[in-house]
């Protein structure tokens, strides 16, 4: 009998936490999932139990919780970690940094001091191009200087040296951290999405919040950028092609005391003017926009060399910013309100709806 692998997902309820929750079902893998819910709604792991037909075992604990994670392994057979849990608004780890060492650090500590203790060496991590700073050289390698701007920014480099030096340490831990570029988009059957519990800090849910009537127009952060139109250049890749490199990442974990990193971006750059008009011919209609001052810490641009996962993961993206552009306004349209939208989404919410 073939055993079925069962990884841990930290954030699964949260925007890229849920799309690969999805996929890691869909490649036959068990997933339980603890969330905090600070930055996230319990509906997304519903709406995911409805997508992939199967009961997803839920703790709404944070990973700072040791006891709780200690339930966890003591109760279920985990063979691997995927960590997305943490906190990821730039303007705000300025305000507070505290706030983001405290949370991002520590959740990350505690979770390898228990999954030590449970003899679990392997572990995914999210990271981010932010990890790569101003890019002196383009598309960026894994391979370029790191630094960071902000306590964010540090938070992931810090963990990321973290995780080597637990590889190094011994042990045979096998780590991977994935560093993505700017994840949009949304699951085709417009159920889980994007869901910003404020005002959206990124491109994309803005855009979308603007085509729904939420917002009333885009501002666009500078347009003096040394850029093909002067606006700013990113990598936007497709939240469920980043999902799958996670699926990719453990099913082609590292050996035993190795360290690797990953770029998860397409290699394209796509700019703030030209995402907008991605955006337009999704929703089928003009979006208003006012250009402003620039965004501070803001870079001109930014697109990965994706070329090591491709080879080492055999992964690669393979949707466009029109069909992300599509997915999102499907999300968006029929959630305007994201998961507070009112909607008989879980199977036994339907059942009793349709006996009433
Ligand atoms: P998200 O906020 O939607 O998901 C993070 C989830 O973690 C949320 O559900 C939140 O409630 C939960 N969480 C936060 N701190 C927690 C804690 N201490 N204990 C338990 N749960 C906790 O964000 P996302 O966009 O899905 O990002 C996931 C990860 O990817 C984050 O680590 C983020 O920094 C990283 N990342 C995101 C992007 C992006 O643009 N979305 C880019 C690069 C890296
Ligand atoms: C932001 C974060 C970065 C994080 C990345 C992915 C900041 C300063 N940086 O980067 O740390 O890793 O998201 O989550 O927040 N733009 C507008 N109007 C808007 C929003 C954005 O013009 O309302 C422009 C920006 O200036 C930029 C592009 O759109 O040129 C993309 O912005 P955004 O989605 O915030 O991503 P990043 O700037 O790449």
């Amino acid at each position: 009998m073939v055993m079925k692998r069962r990884a841990l997902v930290t954030g699964g309820a949260g925007y890229i936490g849920s799309h690969t929750v999805v996929e890691l079902v869909h490649a036959g893998f068990e997933v339980v999932v603890v969330d905090n819910l600070c930055n996230s709604s319990r509906e997304a792991v519903y709406r995911v139990e409805d997508i992939t037909k199967t009961s997803i075992p839920f703790y709404e604990a944070d990973v700072r919780d040791q006891e709780v994670l200690d339930e966890i392994f003591e109760t279920y057979h985990i063979d691997s970690v995927i960590h997305f849990a943490g906190l990821k608004a730039v303007g705000e780890s300025v305000e507070n940094p505290l706030r983001y060492y405290r949370s991002n650090l520590d959740s990350t500590m505690t979770l390898l001091e228990r999954m030590a203790a449970y003899d679990v060496k392997t572990l995914v991590f999210s990271s981010s191009a932010t990890v790569y700073g101003d890019p002196q050289h383009l598309p960026i390698t894994e391979n370029a200087p790191l630094s960071a701007t902000n306590p964010y920014g540090r938070t992931k480099l810090m963990i990321e040296q973290m995780l080597e030096d637990t590889v190094r340490s011994g042990g045979d831990w096998n780590i991977t951290s994935l560093r993505y570029f700017n994840p949009i988009g949304a699951h085709k059957s417009g159920r889980i999405g994007e869901d910003p519990h404020d005002i959206p800090n990124n491109l994309l849910p803005y855009i979308a919040q603007v085509a729904v009537g939420l917002r009333e127009r885009l501002h666009v952060y500078g347009s003096d950028y040394e850029t093909p139109d002067g606006t700013g250049v990113r990598d936007y890749i497709h939240v469920v092609d980043l999902a799958k490199a996670h699926v990719a990442a453990l099913k082609r974990a590292p050996h035993p005391g190795e360290y690797k990193v990953y770029n998860l971006g397409t290699s394209h750059g796509t700019s703030v003017l030209e995402m907008l008009k991605a955006f337009e011919k999704a929703c089928g209609r003009s979006l208003p926009y006012k250009i402003v001052g620039r965004r501070p810490g803001d870079i001109a641009t930014c697109y990965a060399d994706p070329t090591l996962a491709h080879l080492e993961l055999g992964w690669k993206a393979v949707h466009d910013i029109a069909e992300a552009c599509a997915d999102a306004w499907r999300w968006q349209s029929r959630n305007p309100e994201g998961y507070a939208t009112s909607e008989p989404m879980h199977a036994d919410v339907e059942i009793l709806a349709a006996n009433a």
